[in-house]
């Protein structure tokens, strides 16, 4: 088994061209909500088309209350304009899937090509160890190649294929799983 080497650490705090990397609040509710409708305008490599979002403000509040502590998460990446992009890591339910995280990230096409992907990834794999997670993974539309390109330079591996699984701007797509170790263990269940 091979583990990627850990991503270098970017300054404390902030990262790319004043971008800061920082987990979301309740209170972000509002313009997380914001981020994700503009990406489901603005690009077709995420799952929903603009009208399938039925989430609301007060539901992703709700959700980011809970995720407090636990092995899930979203980290915000906020510019000095507010929001530009974000990470949600979820991590599995029981004992034995607890240590796997399946990740979602977007970053508008406005703050594109900057660093703010990778730094989004390295912020959730500076949150994993103290969260019991020891694998990310994700899945990507086998077309998405810059996505892809990130994931590969950030370690991650492709490790299967969702032949003609999705349906995207009216031509049959092919999903990729991907899936990076790191290098921290899960802790040891507690005695039953
Ligand atoms: C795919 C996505 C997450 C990439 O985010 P990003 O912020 O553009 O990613 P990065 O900037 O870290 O890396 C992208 C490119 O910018 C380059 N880059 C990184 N830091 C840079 C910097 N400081 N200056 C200039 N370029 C930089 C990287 O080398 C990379 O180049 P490459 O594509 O040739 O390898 C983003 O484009 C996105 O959300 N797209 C729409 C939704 C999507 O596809 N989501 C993923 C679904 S699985």
């Amino acid at each position: 088994m091979t583990h990627a080497a850990p991503p270098s650490e970017p300054p404390a705090g902030t990262t790319i061209a004043r971008v800061l990397f920082r987990e979301a609040r309740p209170a972000d509710a509002g313009a997380l909500l914001a981020v994700k409708q503009q990406l489901d305008r603005e690009t077709s490599f995420m799952l929903l088309e603009p009208d399938e979002r039925t989430e609301t403000a007060q539901n992703i509040a709700a959700d980011l209350q809970c995720l407090a502590g636990s092995n899930s998460v979203v980290i915000l990446a906020e510019g000095p304009g507010g929001v530009v992009g974000y990470i949600d890591a979820r991590g599995g339910e029981f004992r034995r899937n607890r240590a796997t995280a399946y990740v979602v990230i977007g970053v508008l096409a406005t703050a594109g090509g900057q660093g703010v992907g990778s730094g989004l990834l390295r912020a959730i794999e500076r949150w994993a160890p103290a969260h019991g997670v020891h694998r990310l993974e994700l899945t990507v539309m086998a077309h998405n190649e810059r996505a892809r390109r990130l994931y590969e330079r950030m370690g991650f591996e492709v490790e299967g294929q969702r032949r003609e699984c999705l349906t995207v701007d009216g031509e049959l797509a092919d999903e990729l799983y991907m899936g990076k170790l790191l290098p921290s263990r899960p802790a040891s269940p507690p005695p039953p």
